[in-house]
């Protein structure tokens, strides 16, 4: 999967911009403030139709202009472009091959792309939030009805934060319905992220160890907000007759059912258990690396996570993603920028950095670098 090119009217610092890329490494240099990321973040939007920052669809377009438009450029057997425009106050529009879409879960899979940048290291470091939007990006791409699942379970989740706001006044068998939905489209996502989970836990102890240089095993895993999820996952595969999925199911809406929690989903009007909540346990040598580790090994495990990633993304869909690595080179030292530029060898990646020399060293002798100076973008 190759971005051949990208345009771009009125998106961040870029008024009205044409750059072609190379279908290998592309690093992207320049001063800081010049627009470097701007441009991973426009090829981003392709993928998943947001941002990989946490920011608005208005905050994207140029000061004082009202709509903006992205397109890359693409070379696979799905399509050849993708374009997103955006109107201030209006519904984002999105085109494959120049066709709209009407559902952005439609986008998913044709472009698949994956982040690195010094921020990913706050999936290790910071809250839970971080390790499920990690999860929820990697799924939409790889999953045809992830998104569709987490969409309805949210709207589910959001109903019944309205019925509960009733108090006992609440019609029980409206709140029964919204459980049995809440605990449906639960349990398929509760299921994905713990196979996905799993995958990742066994590739990302490879790639620490190969990055990293230490002997430590490195574990991930699923920490589901629904209680009874271990139990009903071993049971589940011992009984044929119904799928783990359906087991799961079953396990939380008797959680979601019990006259206990109901009684504190008043008092707090909001749907106490499930996904929303869940959390990605990360250890080293059986310590939590959040509370022991050191901020290099967390910087170590950011990166093994994200090769770990890619390699699934790749296995998945069958399909090479891109890969975007936005200011790491300035963190990395030569030997771990050797070993990734090693392992990432037949992906099309774009580097962002300061200075053009940040790179040389560890490409010399191997792929060709497409240099792209940002000052002569803007
Ligand atoms: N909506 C916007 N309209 C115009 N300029 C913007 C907008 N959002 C960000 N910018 C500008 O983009 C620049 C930051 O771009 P960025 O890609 O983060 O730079 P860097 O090269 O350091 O990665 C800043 O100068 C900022 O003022
Ligand atoms: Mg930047």
């Amino acid at each position: 999967m190759i971005i051949k090119g990208l345009e771009l009217h009125n998106f961040r610092n870029y008024n009205s911009l044409t750059v072609d890329f190379s279908p290998s490494i592309n690093v992207i240099y320049g001063k800081n403030g010049y627009g470097k990321t701007n441009l991973l973040e426009a090829m981003f939007l392709c993928c998943v139709g947001k941002s990989f920052k946490s920011v608005k669809d208005t905050d994207l377009i140029q000061y004082g202009k009202d709509s903006y438009k992205v397109k890359t450029r693409i070379d696979n057997n799905i399509c050849k472009s993708i374009s997103v425009f955006y109107e201030r106050n209006k519904s984002k529009y999105v085109e494959i091959d120049g066709a709209y879409i009407e559902k952005l879960r439609m986008l998913f899979g044709n472009l698949i792309g994956l982040v690195f940048s010094p921020e990913s290291v706050r999936v290790v470091t910071d809250g839970p939030a971080y390790r499920r939007r990690l999860l929820d990006i990697a799924l939409c791409q790889i999953k045809k009805d992830y998104y569709y699942s987490l969409m309805m379970y949210n709207r589910f989740c959001e109903e019944k934060g309205k019925l509960l706001e009733q108090g006992t006044a609440a019609d029980p068998i409206e709140m029964e319905s919204l459980n049995e939905n809440i605990a449906l489209y639960g349990a398929s996502i509760a299921v994905d992220r713990k196979n996905f989970v799993a995958q990742l836990n066994e590739l990302a102890g490879k790639y620490y160890s190969e990055i990293a240089g230490e002997r430590e095993t490195v574990t991930m895993r699923y920490e589901p907000f629904i209680h009874s999820f271990s139990g009903a996952v071993n049971e589940g595969l011992e009984n044929e007759n119904r799928s783990v999925t359906e087991r799961v199911k079953e396990e939380f809406l008797k959680e979601l059912s019990d006259e206990r929690l109901m009684k504190r989903e008043r008092e707090f009007r909001k749907n106490l258990i499930g996904i929303q909540r869940d959390d990605i346990g990360m250890f080293l040598g059986g310590n939590s690396l959040r509370n022991f580790g050191s901020q290099g090994q967390k910087r170590s495990f950011a990166i093994a996570i994200t090769l770990a990633e890619l390699e699934i993304l790749r296995q998945k869909s069958g399909r090479t993603p891109v890969l975007f690595l936005d200011d790491v080179l300035s963190e990395l030292d030569s030997s771990r920028k050797r070993k990734i530029i090693e392992m990432t060898g037949k992906i099309q990646t774009f580097y962002t950095c300061t200075e053009k020399e940040m790179m040389g060293a560890a490409v010399a002798g191997g792929a060709p670098v497409n240099f792209i100076d940002v000052e002569k973008l803007r």
